[in-house]
């Protein structure tokens, strides 16, 4: 079992993340070790700079961001825990696997189209190609299970159709072809503000999303102006249907007590927002106050934070070699 995700460290971590992958992360990490297998996580810097950014935020964010995945209970000790940029391999397997990529499947990528928008030809080449390296990450270990959110799935089948192409035209078996592992305990979070958009980093405003950082006071006032409908909760799920905001808010109960939604509205259906947001906002106040401590103190040692990182980049470069070795052999670069 080898388990390789990434998460790209611009803006804070957010609920979405958090419930979207980054729980799966850590269950994953004790599933390999307990396997005897492996999990690595790592930062998306070069991802990142896919989209502008300033360069004096970029190293610190990349220490906030690596704290945050260790407060939420990602293991140095267990998983490999280390930033992009820190293991050149990436790049170059994502070179080799740029002459495998066919741009008609990247023209059909639905991130690409979002990200761009309607400035195509304004958008950066590595916006455009920032699947290819999303690929070569997960190829480079030959991951097994790759835990990411409902929106990343895309992005992963990608990988496996480049992983497929690039073995029959080079006839080898070379690349394990990765699994996305979307559990269905990890919901895609909508924004608080529009129950049609996920929850972003990106998003202009601040009171659409959780942020693992935020006080408790900001969360309660967050969830107290979410955007709701005037209905009372439904006895079952599907009275939630085209009820967006509705759904998004049991959605996020129910991922923060780990129970289905039906065993939330057991408890609530009848009940307007006026009882059930407070009971959320305590809810997520409870599960997140221990993260948010853990991440205060973590960051009272910024350099320990950086030096584990730099240990897991070693740790990583030593696995990458032999892939990115194999791969330049299977093209013909090395004899
Ligand atoms: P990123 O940084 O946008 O998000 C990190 C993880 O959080 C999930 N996620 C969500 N899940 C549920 N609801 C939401 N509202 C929500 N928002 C984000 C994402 O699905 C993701 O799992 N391209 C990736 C980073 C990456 C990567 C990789 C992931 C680079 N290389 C290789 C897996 C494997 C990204 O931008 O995720």
């Amino acid at each position: 079992m080898r388990v390789v995700s990434g998460i790209q460290p611009t803006g804070n971590l957010h609920l979405g993340n958090y419930l979207g992958a980054i729980r799966q992360w850590v269950r994953l990490q004790d599933d390999a070790a307990a396997q005897g297998g492996q999990a690595l996580f790592f930062l998306a810097d070069l991802h990142a700079l896919t989209q502008p950014v300033v360069p004096a935020e970029l190293a610190n964010a990349t220490v906030e961001m690596a704290a945050t995945l260790i407060a939420c209970g990602v293991d140095p000790e267990r998983a490999i825990l280390f930033n992009q940029a820190r293991v050149p391999q990436h790049s170059e397997l994502a070179w080799l696997l740029g002459g495998t990529a066919r741009v008609g499947w990247l023209n059909r990528m639905t991130q690409w189209k979002d990200k761009a928008g309607k400035n195509r030809e304004g958008a950066s080449v590595g916006l455009f190609t920032y699947p290819v390296l999303q690929a070569a990450d997960v190829l480079l270990y030959q991951a097994t299970h790759v835990p990411v959110g409902d929106d990343q799935k895309q992005h992963l089948e990608l990988a496996r159709d480049i992983a497929t192409k690039f073995n029959l035209d080079f006839g080898t078996e070379l690349f394990t072809l990765p699994e996305p592992y979307v559990s269905p305990a990890a919901p895609r979070i909508m924004s608080l503000r529009d129950g049609a958009a996920k929850m972003s980093k990106s998003d202009p405003s601040d009171a659409s999303r959780i942020n693992l950082i935020d006080d408790d006071d900001a969360i309660a006032a967050k969830f107290r102006k979410a955007r709701t409908d005037a209905e009372p909760l439904p006895e079952t799920p599907d009275g939630l249907a085209g009820r967006d905001e509705a759904r998004n808010l049991v959605t996020i109960y129910a991922a923060l007590a780990e129970e289905p939604a039906q065993a939330v509205l057991d408890r609530f259906a009848g009940q307007g927002f006026g009882a059930f947001k407070p009971a959320l906002a305590d809810l997520a106040i409870a599960r997140l106050g221990p993260i948010r401590t853990k991440l205060t103190r973590l960051l009272d040692d910024r350099n320990a934070v950086g030096a584990t990182l730099a240990a897991g980049a070693e740790r990583a470069r030593a696995l990458a070699a032999p892939t990115l070795l194999a791969a330049q052999r299977a093209v013909g670069l090395q004899v």
